[in-house]
């Protein structure tokens, strides 16, 4: 249904299974704010299992049958009592007007599922609806790669950097990864490039629209949510000119009314 078919969804799990702050940050978010969670694009339950694990029901949406393939194949060697605290959807969120949740405390879009919509009214579309299914008190967290000065001479125009071996099944793989950057489209296309001792190679792509803080800001507000925070990092750094990736907290506009 989307671009993360099997190859990409083995290679996605090979190249992540070391990022773990971002895992760390949302669990704990999860644990402090309390659930019931809605992840959107929750992928392989990457983020969406530990929280489970960590005792709150969670809900995951995301469009790649494999992505879901993948979480439904981990569930099978999970508790009961973890598998009974998930329920997961497959549907692209860019139809999410026509989608509903159940109420949520915390509504999570980890890892540049933002990024992933190339038209800002998508984003908004999607806010709105969300904000829908929150509860009065909710935060909405996310965490994107942002446009900003660092960013920019990072980018240039095109780049490849450097191989390094990764270890996949005890294969020794060379992996590089090759970029461009379309300044107009404020797109990103990223390729990670697998050859293996046999010389076949594999890729991970991904095609982003990178936006800055303040079409952030502006979709957020159009959408019926206002920043709470935004930081560099995910141990609370300030934002400043070299941040390339921000995490922000947001409630929502109408707030504790009732
Ligand atoms: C970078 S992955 C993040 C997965 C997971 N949250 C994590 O942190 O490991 C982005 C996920 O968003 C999903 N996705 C992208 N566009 C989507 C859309 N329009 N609707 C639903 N899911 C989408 C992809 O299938 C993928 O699983």
């Amino acid at each position: 249904m989307n671009d993360y078919d099997e190859t990409a969804c083995r290679l996605y799990a090979t190249e992540y299974k070391d990022r773990t702050e971002d895992v760390d940050y949302y669990v704990a978010l999860a644990k402090d704010v309390g659930g019931p969670v809605l992840e959107l694009g929750c992928g392989d339950g990457r983020i969406l299992l530990p929280i489970a694990r960590a005792g709150i029901e969670v809900t995951g949406v995301d469009s790649s049958d494999e992505m879901l393939g993948r979480l439904q194949k981990k569930l099978r060697e999970e508790p009961l009592e973890v598998r009974h605290r998930i329920a997961m959807t497959c549907a692209d969120l860019k139809d999410s007007h026509k989608l509903g949740w159940p109420e949520s405390r915390l509504i999570i879009a980890p890892f540049n599922l933002l990024l992933h919509f190339h038209d800002p009214d998508d984003i908004v579309t999607l806010l709105q609806s969300i904000s829908l299914f929150a509860a009065p008190d909710a935060i909405l967290a996310f965490d994107v790669n942002i446009l900003s000065p660092g960013v920019m001479t990072s980018y240039g125009s095109e780049m490849k950097a450097g191989h390094r071996v990764a270890y996949i099944d005890e294969t020794p793989v060379v992996s590089w990864e090759e970029a461009s950057w379309d300044p107009v489209r404020q797109a990103r296309q990223v390729r990670y490039v697998y050859q293996w001792p046999d010389g076949r190679t594999e890729s991970l792509d991904f095609d982003l629209r990178v936006y800055g803080i303040p079409e952030l800001a502006a979709m957020l507000h159009e959408g019926g949510w206002k920043i709470e925070g935004i930081w560099g990092s995910f141990q609370g750094a300030e934002v400043g000119s070299e941040t390339t990736r921000v995490i922000v907290q947001c409630s929502l506009q109408s707030g504790k009314e009732e």
